[in-house]
């Protein structure tokens, strides 16, 4: 499977900023050895589409967040139909959304179906957080997390899934996950996912990981067992950075 590496850009560059980062990478990255994601704001998503095609550069585009409602009284909010043909991704479950925004499991659970139903490829976020991790707490809370936000989801479905291990702790802060710790997560999910869904679904579903990745530490985490991409919040936003991570 070839690996995946995902750009969070969060709530970060405006249209002219979204436009220059887009072509700069796109003069960086001539040769990935990934399928490299980026996920600028909703605003921007329009404007990108068009100068990576125009630019034919080799990105794909993904959105930050989307309704499980198809459409409706929903102030605010952008829907599964309007992302459909824009992007091909949705990032889902992020633990600034489940912090910030008080997102529950079971709206994330809808929030992936939405996703499945429209066609758009959920990359579902789980991890623990610190005290959760101290208290020997973190396989329970993240294999929690994925039998309640996977709800939803058939094993007909579930080959179209992204799975996103981020610790809590390690997001934003630069404290670096130990690899080993990291693996032994990415089993327990692999795991999880061959129970329920059975290996042959299991082996198609990508795991990724994030939390203060960077172009020093990229090379450790894409070395792990099971681990077949990242997800890459502040070093996605620096270019270079970010392209050297892709053609690792
Ligand atoms: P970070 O963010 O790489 O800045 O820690 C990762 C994420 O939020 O997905």
């Amino acid at each position: 499977m070839k690996r995946i590496i995902v750009g969070n850009w969060k709530m970060n560059m405006d249209l002219k900023q979204t436009a220059t980062l887009i072509t700069r990478l796109r003069t960086q990255i001539t040769n990935p050895t990934a399928r490299v994601v980026v996920c600028p704001s909703f605003v921007s998503l329009v404007q990108a589409s068009e100068i990576i095609s125009s630019q034919k550069a080799l990105l794909e585009l993904g959105a930050q967040n989307i309704n499980d409602n198809d459409e409706g009284a929903f102030t605010g909010e952008v829907s599964g139909p309007m992302l459909k043909g824009l992007v091909g991704y949705v990032i889902v479950g992020h633990s600034e959304r489940r912090i910030v925004f008080m997102e529950s499991n079971e709206l994330i659970a809808r929030k992936v179906a939405a996703c499945i139903r429209n066609k758009l490829t959920p990359i579902l976020c789980v991890g623990e957080n610190t005290n959760e991790r101290q208290e020997g707490l973190a396989k329970r809370t993240v294999l929690d997390q994925l039998e309640q936000n996977l709800s939803e989801i058939i094993p007909s479905e579930a080959s179209k899934l992204i799975i996103a291990y981020e610790p809590v702790w390690a997001i934003g802060t630069g404290v670096n996950a130990e690899p080993y710790d990291v693996e032994e997560m990415a089993l327990a999910i692999y795991h999880y996912l061959v129970n329920k869904y059975g290996t042959e679904t299991a082996d198609k579903i990508p795991l990724l990981y994030g939390g203060s990745t960077n172009g020093d530490n990229a090379a450790s985490y894409l070395a792990i067992n099971k681990i077949g991409g990242l997800l890459v919040g502040g070093a996605s936003l620096n270019y270079k950075v970010f392209s050297s991570i892709c053609q690792l």
